[in-house]
């Protein structure tokens, strides 16, 4: 997609990311909790805005030179578009000027279409937590990406 424009996260985004966690995820960030991270500087969040709205968004945290993703989320109706690994790619870089040494992350064995976003922007699988999700039980998949600090 042309004219994506990554922006840091801001209170006025708040709102629209938590209807976006309730729309996707089973277990939803409040925005209470959203607002308890950004005021984290650990944290780091990231959107892209199409049509006057929140459409996709990162949030991730870095700490002691490395980092990890929390969340990565597209509305459906701006899926496969490459919000995504914009996103992504945006946050490795970020990271990477940080001094980072490696990005982490974790996802359930079933998000097909996370695995692959995270497998596209170069990320590379090397453990699995049993049974480490809830609601369902289902495994994790330990993935990273090495920032070459
Ligand atoms: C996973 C998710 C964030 C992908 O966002 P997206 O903006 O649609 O992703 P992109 O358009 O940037 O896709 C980049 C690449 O990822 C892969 N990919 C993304 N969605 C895919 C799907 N449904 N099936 C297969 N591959 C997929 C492809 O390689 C794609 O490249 P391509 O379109 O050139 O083939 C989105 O599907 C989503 O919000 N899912 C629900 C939330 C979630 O599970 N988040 C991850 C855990 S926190």
């Amino acid at each position: 997609m042309d004219n994506l424009t990554i922006r840091p996260v801001t209170p006025d985004y708040i709102a629209d990311i938590a209807a976006l966690e309730a729309l996707i995820f089973p277990d939803p960030w409040s925005e209470a909790s959203l607002v308890s991270a950004l005021s984290d500087e650990n944290q780091s969040a990231l959107c892209i805005e199409q049509d006057g709205t929140v459409a996709a968004y990162l949030l991730g945290c870095g700490v002691a030179g490395e980092s990890e993703i929390l969340r990565v989320a597209t509305h459906p109706s701006f899926r496969r578009r490459g919000l995504g690994r914009a996103l992504l790619r945006s946050f490795i870089s970020e990271r990477m000027n940080e001094g980072d040494s490696t990005v982490f992350l974790e996802v359930r064995a079933s998000n097909i279409s996370a695995i692959a976003l995270y497998a596209s922007c170069g990320f590379a699988s090397f453990a699995v937590r049993r049974n480490y999700y809830r609601n369902p039980t289902e495994d994790a998949v330990m993935m990273r990406f090495d920032l070459g600090n």
